[in-house]
């Protein structure tokens, strides 16, 4: 008997060329942002750029570079980098090795909210989606949240806008936006941090506002030159937290907004980092590699 259905086309071969919005990858292996450790004055490192060149040379299509801040109040840790003009030439450093491998390269752009153990000029009350006690900060003195404004979110939408641009400059091929594992935009797109009872709060729909303005000021600025991809928490992981249905809407909202790529993720660094991590903590390991940490 003849087949009567039109059998799904096989999925295209991961050695295959892929084209993200303006770009396009010589094959589809990505490698995703993981915040490397290497920038302990906030600027990229030779280990830095090693670590990304021999990825390059090992043949992937892309690697990301991990967590840079849009601005100084957008760092969790001190050693981390974040973006202005005077590290657009350390970061040519680590683009131009990498290209010359025949790779591109990514960088995540990010802000992190009340996940910070900083008191970001003198505050203790970094910005989030909703006021309260800060669970993250609180081991570090930064007790409290502050729920941001809609003058807040213009600059800090601004503020991710400026930082694609740096990138540009940088010679990144790429940006991704974090929205995932409880940074500042996941604040927001979640229900565990998302008390708000404005347009930027309550239904998926008006949770996922804020993110969505913000990727279109970067699309607005930097999105005829470089793909922009944003990372999403699929699941939240934890009780009262987003659902895939949930993000499904979310992630849907994104592609019409003109996400070029979803880097499809999960969990939340207070609530469920066993589901970021996508595995058991190494304690040990993490001990042994940076003992300092844990004194
Ligand atoms: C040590 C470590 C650091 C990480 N840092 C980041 C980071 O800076 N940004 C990010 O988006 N994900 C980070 N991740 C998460 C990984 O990119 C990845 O999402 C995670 O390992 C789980 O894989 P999955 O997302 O496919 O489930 C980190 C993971 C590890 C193990």
């Amino acid at each position: 008997m003849q087949e009567t259905h039109a059998s799904a086309p096989p999925p295209p071969s991961p050695f295959s060329p892929l084209r993200i919005g303006p770009l396009t990858l010589r094959n589809r292996f990505i490698k995703a942002g993981a915040n490397e450790g290497m920038t302990p004055v906030g600027l990229p490192t030779q280990a830095l750029v090693k670590h990304h060149r021999d990825l390059a040379a090992g043949g992937i299509g892309m690697t990301t570079v991990a967590y840079a801040a849009v601005a100084a109040d957008g760092l969790t840790f001190s050693h981390q980098m974040h973006m202005h003009a005077g590290i657009v030439p350390h970061l040519r450093v680590l683009t131009d090795a990498v290209h010359r491998e025949g790779a591109a390269a990514c960088l995540q752009i990010t802000h992190a909210g009340s996940f910070t153990m900083m008191r970001h000029g003198g505050s203790r009350t970094p910005p989030s989606a909703s006021s309260g006690l800060n669970a993250f900060g609180m081991l570090y003195g930064v007790y409290f949240q502050r729920a941001m404004s809609e003058v807040d979110m213009v600059r800090v939408a601004a503020e991710f806008a400026e930082a694609a641009r740096l990138a540009r400059e940088s010679g990144f091929d790429a940006v991704e936006i974090h929205m995932g594992h409880g940074y500042l935009l996941n604040q927001f797109l979640s229900p565990l941090s998302n008390r708000r009872h404005d347009r930027f709060g309550g239904s998926v729909e008006q949770r996922s506002r804020f993110p969505l303005h913000v990727l279109h000021q970067v699309k607005d600025a930097v999105g005829a030159q470089l793909a922009v991809t944003c990372k999403l928490s699929v699941s939240d992981g934890a009780a009262g937290g987003n659902s895939a249905e949930d993000s499904a809407v979310t992630a849907r909202l994104l592609e019409d907004a003109g996400a070029d790529l979803l880097t499809l993720s999960g969990g939340r660094n207070v609530e469920s980092p066993w589901v970021l991590f996508g595995s058991p903590m190494p304690t040990a390991q993490m001990k042994a590699a940076a003992p300092h940490l844990f004194a």
